[in-house]
């Protein structure tokens, strides 16, 4: 009976990729008299395989928060964050180990963040590569694939064999979604993935991630701009919340 009310319940999940179940955050600035700060409260969504869920909401409502808190580089204070592997199998990445965490960003979970952190010297096409050869893919291809992947995205070809460290915002910005997305994952998290780009950029940008979708790719994405969200998302979800230190008059009292 038991086994029958769990088989059903995977089925009825069969397509969800993830659900995050009222996940809230409050930062504790030990440094500052241990002032917290609100992160993000009560937040509950889901996103399927193929589709992609924008995240919208004010500037510093908690948005960035929410993908780290999924990639477990914040860890949350309440709720669970359900990942559903493709073998129907799920864990809970708020409290799974951090061997597990590790290999399912390796794997199964791209994140690409705001920023480019590469070391000096590795050219934009080894940058973007990097994530294959690590998961033993041959050298020769992923440098192809690499190459394929910055075209795709209107990189110049004479920047393939540059430092990106020197490369224009947008020109950085695009090199960190390529090296994000190239290897195989089953859910990326994008952290405002067209900010700074011009349309041309955007829309090579969104047509990319058109093509991760058909791939059945579930994605989760920040975007600021309602174009973007109209063209490419399946749903959004509104982040709100007053964003304000929880303790400021606790902390006064105090004083
Ligand atoms: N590591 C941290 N320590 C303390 N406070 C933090 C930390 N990370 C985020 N915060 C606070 O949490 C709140 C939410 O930040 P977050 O970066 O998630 O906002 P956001 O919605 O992504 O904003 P934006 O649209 O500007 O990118 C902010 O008030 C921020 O100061
Ligand atoms: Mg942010």
């Amino acid at each position: 009976m038991h086994m029958t009310t769990q088989f059903r319940w995977l089925q009825k999940n069969s397509t969800k990729k993830l659900e995050a179940k009222m996940i809230s955050k409050t930062f504790t600035l030990h440094n500052r008299d241990s002032i917290n700060v609100a992160g993000f409260s009560e937040v509950s969504f889901s996103v399927n395989q193929g589709d992609l869920l924008a995240l919208t909401g004010p500037i510093g409502v908690g948005k960035s928060s929410i993908l780290k808190a999924i990639f477990r580089t914040c860890l949350v204070d309440s709720g669970s964050v359900l990942f559903h592997h493709s073998d129907g199998g799920v864990v809970d990445l708020a409290r799974c180990s951090e061997s597990s965490m590790v290999n399912l960003r390796r794997r199964e979970i791209g994140f690409v963040t705001k920023s480019l952190n590469i070391l000096p010297r590795v050219t934009a096409l080894q940058a973007v590569a990097a994530p294959l050869i690590d998961l033993g893919e041959d050298q020769q291809v992923s440098l192809f694939m690499a190459g394929r992947m910055l075209d795709l995205l209107g990189i110049r070809e004479e920047l393939f064999h540059v430092s990106p460290l020197t490369f224009s915002d947008g020109e950085k910005q695009r090199v960190n979604i390529a090296r994000g997305v190239i290897a195989p994952k089953e859910l990326i998290l994008l952290d405002e993935p067209t900010a700074s780009l011009d349309d041309e950029s955007s829309n090579r940008v969104l047509n990319l991630l058109q093509g991760l979708k058909e791939k059945n790719i579930a994605m989760i994405a920040i975007f600021h701009d309602k174009a973007g969200i109209d063209q490419i998302a399946d749903n959004t979800y509104e982040v709100c919340g007053e964003v304000f230190p929880t303790t400021v008059e606790a902390h006064w009292e105090a004083a």
